[in-house]
């Protein structure tokens, strides 16, 4: 629970600095406490693109941040935490994918918001969890480069006709789950459907009743009549679900399922943020232009990937 001290501060700052704060969905319970807004990569992305704010407080990780320079570059974004990185968005370089490139001629580029802006600058489009099986099938090419998650690259695969060709990369707080945790889970808790991200190990997601992005998450949890759900997902997302469904148990689907990354971000750092103005996030303009292209075209390709998904694998309904 944040202070009321804290909470007054924080809203002092904002007012001051005309600043609105994102949290995602794996935030610390206080930060998603003072956000405005907490949401997945998706969401995140749509809103810093529409805000009318001039400062916008970014909690998540580096690549979360630089998207939100990318979409309002009138604007300033700050990192509360500057060293919040994303193991699995360094995975890639723009290097790297220019020999990927020649190597498939003919094939579109798509890249995961997980990545550096240097890459999506390279890409023909972005993706996030929420939309990555609609925007895969929505581009002309037959063929389809997918960067930098190789394992929500094979969970696209079983879903579209398009040949996927998959970049070895993995988030290293999804790639601890096993299927012994979910055959633990399902002795413990044989009532309660699991629900996996679909950066999990593809047999992982395939013993799991759904596998869904962090938003996709939340709208199941929300619709359940089951009385428990075990979670296969970073831990800050019980917080999240825990506020949207207080009436239901939640299980964490594997121990240590912690990204140290959106951790950093604490209430104190917000404050140091916003009072310093510091940890500006920027890119340089011919950067900006083409990851601005790619992301703009995932907004445009799948408008309403927040609310209807396009992320729904479910086998059991509850
Ligand atoms: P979502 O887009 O599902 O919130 O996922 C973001 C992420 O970083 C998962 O590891």
């Amino acid at each position: 629970m944040v202070l009321p001290e804290i909470r007054k501060r924080v809203a002092a700052l904002k007012r001051e600095r005309n600043a609105i704060i994102l949290a995602h969905n794996y935030q610390r319970e206080e930060v998603q406490e003072l956000a405005d807004y907490t949401g997945d990569s998706f969401e995140l992305s749509r809103i810093a693109a529409e805000s009318e704010a001039r400062v916008i407080v970014l909690c998540g990780v580096y690549f979360m941040a630089e998207s939100a320079a990318v979409l309002a570059p009138d604007k300033t974004v700050l990192l509360p935490e500057k060293d919040a990185g994303c193991p699995l968005a360094d995975m890639v370089t723009p290097e790297k994918l220019r020999y990927y490139r020649k190597m498939y001629p003919g094939a579109a580029v798509a890249t995961y918001i997980n990545s550096p802006a240097a890459v999506k600058a390279e890409s023909d489009i972005c993706v996030t969890s929420a939309n990555a099986v609609a925007v895969v099938n929505s581009l002309a090419a037959g063929q389809v480069i997918f960067v930098p998650d190789g394992n929500l690259a094979h969970f696209v695969s079983t879903q579209t006709d398009k040949e996927i060709i998959p970049w070895p990369g993995y988030c290293i707080t999804h790639y601890r789950i096993t299927v012994k945790d979910l055959e633990n889970a399902r002795r413990s808790y044989p009532d309660a459907p699991v629900i996996v991200h679909p950066e999990c190990r593809p047999e992982v997601v395939e013993s799991a009743d759904a596998a869904l992005g962090t938003g996709g998450m939340i709208r199941f949890v929300k619709e359940t009549k089951a009385a428990a759900v075990v979670v296969g997902t970073e831990k800050g997302m019980l917080s999240r679900l825990r506020r949207e469904r207080p009436d239901l148990k939640f299980h964490l689907l594997s121990p240590g399922l912690f990204c140290p990354g959106m951790k950093y971000t604490t209430a104190e750092k917000i404050i140091a943020s916003l009072e310093k103005m510091q940890n500006r996030i920027t890119v340089t303009p011919e950067i900006r232009k083409g990851a601005a292209e790619s992301l703009r075209r995932m907004l445009e390709s799948t408008p309403g990937a927040g609310s209807d998904g396009g992320d729904h694998r479910c086998r059991r309904a509850e």
